[in-house]
């Protein structure tokens, strides 16, 4: 087991602030803490660097009592990040993502090297390195922020809510990003969060937490589905049980297959006349081993006709995707909050595997909200029943639109 936490309890003037906490992380878990203000998370989390010292139980790292090890050495395996604790103000970007590393004595070459492979992740050119933060964006730097905790390679990474402060499209974009470095690299995060579509969209497995002690420990579905008591149903709140259901559950399953792409060497003639051919007016674009790497529409080749020659010119690059095994209920909410036409889907290697388009997803809404309901009076209801299964409505929404 990677870390074990057993009958951990922190006691305050009395008080327990955590009771009793027990939990075993597997090695690259994604475990959320959620609660209301005061429920303990922040305190479990602390006892696990030895920010704090329980008062009571145990707690391994890798098989080694960590209350026998020393805190500083113990904190140079881990990291954390916390909200609002932002980047050192005098010190340049490079400086900023190497002070764990320094502090573990790496050689300057190797803290070179893991800077810009850092920069590189965040999608942000070499030169930032030598950038004081004030130079960069608040989302610029939150991301930076997150490297800076994985720059040392640590195995372990508690954040506390790190996205707290942010707005939602720069804590969406930042949740994408701490998600899919985290697979990628095979880190363990301890996560801690307020928001419950924060942790249903980024755990493996959620800790619910209530006044110290642990409500309920289990997968995002599990959660949904079985919702331990009342608490945790309210938590999770009445929309997004009614749209739990079990017959659709992830992306992947009613997604098309058919996504129309392009690699970025070909020419805009070449993107024209396949546009014309599938009768679509954009294209994803994908390396050639079908990585997405962003789109191109009709707009971009029209404007840069005559000054560009290929699809690496002018598309895009910054795509909105989900991941093929995102529950439906979170890629329904963005969409439609956030007016996408369609979306991209991917797997876990960010190779391109389909598309979701908006028609489709109204189907998914109308029939989790109504399907299942003896209401006669709303309209969307008799368009649900008159089509036999969810799969044959999401092929049909598909038809209709070509
Ligand atoms: N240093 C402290 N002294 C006394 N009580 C504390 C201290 N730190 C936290 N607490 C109490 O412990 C409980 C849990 O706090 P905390 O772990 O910060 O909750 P959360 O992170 O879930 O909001 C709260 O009731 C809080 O008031
Ligand atoms: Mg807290």
């Amino acid at each position: 087991m990677f870390l074990e936490m057993k009958h951990l309890s922190k006691i305050y003037g009395g008080n327990k602030a955590v009771d009793d906490f027990n939990l075993n992380v597997e090695k690259g878990e994604f475990i959320c803490f959620i609660g209301t203000s005061g429920s303990g998370k922040t305190t479990t989390m602390r006892m696990i660097n030895r920010m704090l010292n329980p008062s009571e139980g145990s707690i391994k790292l890798e098989g080694e009592d960590v209350l026998k090890a020393d805190p500083v050495k113990l904190r140079r395996r881990i990291g954390y990040v916390i909200q609002n604790i932002g980047l050192m103000p005098h010190m340049t970007i490079r400086d900023n993502i190497t002070i764990v590393p320094k502090l573990l004595k790496w050689s300057e070459e190797k803290r070179n090297e893991r800077a810009k492979e850092m920069i590189k992740m965040v999608e942000l050119p070499e030169d930032y390195l030598d950038r004081y933060p004030s130079e960069l964006s608040g989302g610029q730097q939150q991301r930076i922020g997150v490297v800076r905790a994985l720059a040392a390679d640590q195995d372990l990474i508690l954040m506390d809510e790190p996205f707290g402060a942010l707005d939602p499209i720069t804590r969406e974009s930042l949740q994408d990003f701490v998600k899919d470095l985290q697979e990628r690299l095979g880190k363990t995060l301890v996560f801690v969060t307020h928001d419950m579509d924060e942790a249903l969209k980024l755990a493996t497995r959620i800790v619910v937490m209530s006044h110290g002690k642990m409500v309920q420990v289990a997968t995002p579905d599990e959660i949904l589905r079985h919702p331990a008591n009342e608490f945790v149903e309210n938590l999770i709140g009445k929309d997004r049980l009614i749209q739990a259901k079990p017959s659709i559950t992830t992306v992947g399953q009613v997604m098309y297959n058919n996504a129309v792409s392009i690699t970025p060497g070909r020419s805009l003639k070449e993107a024209l006349k396949l546009m014309h051919e599938k009768r679509v007016d954009t294209l994803l674009v994908t390396d050639d081993s079908g990585v997405l790497k962003g789109y191109v529409d009709i707009e971009q080749i029209d404007y840069n006709y005559n000054t560009a020659t290929s699809v690496d010119d002018v598309m895009t690059r910054k795509v909105f995707y989900v991941n093929e095994n995102s529950i439906i209920r979170d890629t329904v909410e963005r969409i439609l909050k956030r007016g996408y036409k369609n979306v991209p889907v991917v797997d876990k290697d960010k190779k391109l595997v389909g598309i979701v388009t908006r028609a489709s997803l109204v189907d998914i809404v109308y029939d989790a909200l109504w399907g299942d309901s003896d209401t006669t009076t709303h309209p969307a209801k008799d368009k649900a029943k008159s089509s036999t299964t969810d799969q044959d409505k999401v092929v049909k929404a598909g038809d209709d639109k070509s």
